[in-house]
This record gives structure tokens, C-alpha cells and sequence, in this order.
């Protein structure tokens, strides 16, 4: 099994709708309603929908326990696949609207990435990020709450929401966060198209969470591949929610092929029905990517992930340790290639 890493996934996106009912009877909260289709899926007609359904299910997690939880299962199920180090998005707005304090938040979140470590052997890390429609100054806030490292392991500075708020608004925000040292990505390009990927170009960025739509822009792809930014594609998550309207659509391959460090992301797995490892899945069926392309997409992933130098070496040698053990005893040995 190919060695993985993940560096779009939002944080309270990854608890799936029984882990969020379980949270809820913990806490004495009803679900809230409207969350839950018939079939017991989370509901949602389009994106500004889905940020909606997002926000009631985050309104269940209020505990450090919670956050333990969440962040724990999440990392487990990502072990089983061959992952060995993620980049949580953590939402210190929604933490804060249920009035849990940073420590238990980020203790909760750390307390999972050392237990998915000691049990699962996967390493994790965590990227502050404000909610976009809550605008600029707010924004602000979130990138000093992050430069003051309210944890040792928060890494980076990020955006997530609604991406018709443009780029230009944040440059502060991200100016602080940069200054302070932290990795910064920015989600554009994923509903907005290049214009907003250009504007998000002239922040202190070196990742692009989706970034797909530069495909509409000949000279944007090509700069994107000069500059060396990485993009955290998440095809699955393009085509459920409509970017696309197939995944023979996407333009994934398009933009590996022009030079572009790609690296794959379940966004927010229940929602889209996505993991980790379904992801490379798809690259696989879908677009034909062998061994050697999927392990190049781990090792963008490694070389953009804003962790300190010394973990970034632990993670390298890790991929090329060869295949993870996963197949029954005597089917693969060290050096063989098979998924
Ligand atoms: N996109 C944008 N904002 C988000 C997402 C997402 O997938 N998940 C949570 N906030
Ligand atoms: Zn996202």
C-alpha cells in the first residue's frame, strides 16, 4: 500500500453523522434539524447548503473529549489506508460559538494526534483557519490567535467558507500569519475562477487549497507551475458538490501534466462520501495514475506540508521504506511496489 498524506481536510467535516450523534447524546444536545436526510446522511442541496449543514453539525461539538474524538477516529480510519501524516483544518470560530476555550479545543485536537500516534503510528498537525464570510477583521483575529501558537502543533495559517469573499480582503490577516512564521494556504479557484486564484497569488501563499479552476487560464497554470505552488486537490469533493459534473471532467490530470505539484484531499469525507485513500483510488481508475504518480503525489504532499524539517524527514523515509504491510503474510516483501 502507497504511503499517503493529506493536506485539505477540514476538521469537524471529518466526523460522520454517527460519531456526530454520539457526541450529541453525550452532550444532552438534540441533532440539530434539518442535518440528517432520511437515509441518515448529512443533507445538502449545493456548497452555501453544505456550509450551513457543516455549521449544525460543529454546533454538537462542544467538549475537548469531543474535539479528542473527532480528531482520533479520524486519523485511525486514515492509518487503515496507508496514511502517515495529516494536516487538520481547525476552526477556532467554531470552536469559539460554543464557547469552548482554546486550550480545550487544542487540547482536544492534540490529544488525538498523540493517541492516533501511539496506536496507529500516523502523525498529524493542525492549520488554523477563519470562517471567509465572516470577513477581513475577524480574520485578523484568527491569524494573531495562530501567530501566538495557541499549540505546539498548529503549523499554519488558513480559509475556508464561502470563496465569493474575495482574496483581497485578507491580506492582513495572512501578513501576520506569515510573519509569524506559519505555513499559509488559502482555498480559491474551487467555485471562484482565475481571477480569484491571482488575487489569492499575491497573498504570502505557497499551497492552494483546490486551485482547479486555473485550468480556465493558460497563463495561470503556467505560473502556478513556475512559482511551485502546490495545489490540495479534492476531485471527489469538485464533483459532488457540481465543479465538475464528472470525474472524467476534472482537470486533475491536466494540471499534473502541466507541471503542477498536485496533492489529493477528502475536504470533508461523510459530506462527500470521500477518504483519503479513495482518493488515490480514483486517480488510479479514473485518470490512470500508477504506482510511481501516486507515491509523486505523497512526496508533494510531504514537501508542502508546513511541519518542522525533522518530521518532514521521518515522513520522506517513510515512503520510501516501500509498500506499508497490509497484504496477507509472504504476498509482498520490502521493495515491492504493489498497492
Ligand atoms: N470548503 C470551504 N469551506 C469549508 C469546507 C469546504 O469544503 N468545509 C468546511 N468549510
Ligand atoms: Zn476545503
Amino acid at each position: 500500500m502507497i504511503a499517503k498524506a493529506e493536506l485539505h481536510v477540514h476538521l469537524e467535516g471529518t466526523a460522520p453523522p454517527e460519531l456526530i450523534g454520539r457526541i450529541a447524546a453525550r452532550n444532552g444536545v438534540a441533532l440539530p434539524p434539518g442535518m440528517l436526510a432520511a437515509d441518515g446522511r448529512f443533507h445538502y442541496t449545493n456548497f452555501l447548503h453544505f456550509l450551513e449543514t457543516y455549521d449544525l453539525a460543529a454546533s454538537v461539538i462542544r467538549t475537548a473529549e469531543d474535539y479528542r474524538d473527532i480528531t482520533y477516529e479520524y486519523l485511525a480510519s486514515v492509518a487503515q489506508e496507508g496514511g502517515i501524516y495529516v494536516e487538520l483544518t481547525a476552526s477556532p470560530d467554531h470552536a469559539t460559538a460554543v464557547g469552548l476555550s482554546d486550550e480545550e479545543h487544542y487540547g482536544g485536537i492534540a490529544a488525538g494526534i498523540d493517541d492516533a500516534r501511539r496506536d496507529h503510528g500516523i502523525e498529524g498537525r493542525i492549520i488554523v483557519s477563519a470562517v471567509r464570510n465572516y470577513g477581513g477583521e475577524n480574520a485578523v483575529r484568527v491569524a494573531h490567535h495562530a501567530a501566538a501558537r495557541p499549540h505546539p502543533y498548529v503549523v499554519g495559517f488558513g480559509l475556508a467558507g464561502d470563496e465569493r469573499v474575495p482574496p483581497t480582503e485578507f491580506a492582513q490577516a495572512f501578513a501576520i500569519a506569515h510573519d509569524a512564521g506559519l505555513g499559509c494556504s488559502i482555498h480559491a479557484g474551487e467555485w471562484e475562477g482565475p481571477r480569484s486564484i491571482r488575487a489569492a497569488l499575491e497573498l504570502p501563499v505557497t499551497r492552494l487549497d483546490h486551485g482547479v479552476r486555473a485550468i480556465e487560464d493558460p497563463k495561470l497554470v503556467e505560473e502556478i507551475a513556475d512559482r511551485g505552488i502546490t495545489l490540495n486537490t479534492c476531485p471527489t469533493s469538485n464533483v459532488v458538490l457540481g465543479v465538475y459534473p464528472s470525474l472524467a471532467e476534472h482537470p486533475l490530470p491536466h494540471l499534473r501534466a502541466a507541471g503542477i505539484r498536485v496533492t489529493l484531499g477528502s475536504d470533508d469525507p461523510p459530506y462527500f462520501g470521500a477518504t483519503l485513500g479513495g482518493e488515490y483510488d480514483v486517480c488510479r481508475a479514473q485518470f490512470g495514475w500508477d504506482d510511481q504518480h501516486l507515491r509523486e503525489v505523497t512526496t508533494a504532499a510531504i514537501d508542502a506540508a508546513f511541519c518542522d524539517e525533522e518530521l518532514r524527514a521521518q515522513l520522506r523515509a517513510r515512503l520510501h521504506e516501500g509498500p506499508l504491510a497490509e497484504a496477507p503474510a509472504g504476498a509482498t516483501g520490502p521493495g515491492d511496489n504493489g498497492e
